[in-house]
């Protein structure tokens, strides 16, 4: 057994639906240490998510284990929290009480006032303090996933899982995000899981980039270590030759070497429907004149 921090042992996951059974996950191994941000990349469907759903315990693995601090994860804890792609707000509650119901039931020890503090302080690092009684239908997308980072930290998980978490935002908001979650990192030193499906947000944010292979049967094909030092700065990183280094190697992994190849049956379904498109048009034309 290892004994970093967090460790994924030999982890396969096949799903069985109606009758059929896929394989998406095989033989995931992966030590992570206290402290480590860790970003997993690959292509659409590989089985990212299935991946960090096993560690967060909402998925069970067909086999292997998961070992967070000495114990196996079996089921959800509060020691792993998890931040979608699409904020997971409650719509009733405000910003405060979406993070108040997580306070409450995670920091137990805490006294009424303590919690207050703590709601307030985690609200305020991630720039939502001056929300505290709107809604999440009054405001913005990015200003939901702030609050959404807020309620996972506030929690003190032992690891935070970040599901694509700044995938539905505009590139502007994006970086945004990325630099006050280097920043809280910085200062906090959390434990963090990350996917991303963005090459130059997983060099920026990581200290090491899993890269899976294209499913079915995913493994870690490669993993990346990076030795940037920090703080990093975006703009100064874009001239550097080791961050366009990292960069490459991870386009390279993503688009040589784990292309995904349309199978001669796909494209020629999709010029099939192309043609079909085209000739719905030319008739609806025809009919217009
Ligand atoms: N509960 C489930 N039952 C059956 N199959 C599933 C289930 N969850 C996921 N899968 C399948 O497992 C594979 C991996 O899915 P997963 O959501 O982990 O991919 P992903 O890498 O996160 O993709 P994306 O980048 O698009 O989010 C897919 O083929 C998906 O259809
Ligand atoms: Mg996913």
């Amino acid at each position: 057994m290892s004994n970093r921090y967090l460790s994924i042992e030999n982890v396969d996951m096949t799903f069985y639906a109606k009758g059929m059974e896929s394989q998406v996950l095989k033989g995931i191994d992966l030590a992570v240490d206290r402290g480590e941000y860790i970003s997993i990349i690959g292509h659409s469907g590989c089985g990212k998510s299935t991946l960090l759903n096993i560690v967060a315990g909402l998925t069970k693995s067909t086999s292997g284990a998961v070992i967070l601090d000495g114990k196996e994860v079996n089921s959800p804890g509060p020691d792993r929290s998890v931040v979608f792609q699409n904020h997971s707000l409650l719509p009733w509650l405000t910003v405060y009480e979406n993070v108040a119901l997580a306070v409450n039931k995670t920091q137990r020890g805490k006294s009424k006032a303590e919690r207050h503090e703590w709601i307030v302080k985690n609200l305020e690092m991630v720039g939502m303090g001056h929300a505290l009684d709107k809604r999440p239908a009054e405001i913005s997308g990015g200003m939901k996933q702030r609050v959404g980072i807020a309620r996972a930290l506030a929690m003190e998980p032992k690891v935070l899982l970040l599901d694509e978490p700044f995938g539905a935002l505009d590139a502007l908001t994006r970086a945004h995000l990325q630099e006050e979650v280097m920043r809280i990192q910085d200062e906090l030193g959390n434990t963090v899981i990350m996917i991303t499906h963005d090459v130059d947000e997983a060099v920026l944010l990581s200290d090491r980039i899993v890269m899976l292979t294209n499913g079915p049967s995913a493994r870690i094909g490669e993993i990346l270590d990076i030795d940037l030092p920090r703080p990093r700065d975006r703009i100064a990183l874009a001239d550097d030759p080791r961050y366009n280094h990292y960069r490459q190697e991870v386009l390279r992994f993503l688009y040589e070497k784990q292309r995904k190849v349309e199978s001669l049956a796909q494209r020629r379904g999709a010029v099939g429907e192309k043609e079909k498109g085209e000739k719905q048009k030319d008739e609806k034309e025809k009919a217009r004149a």
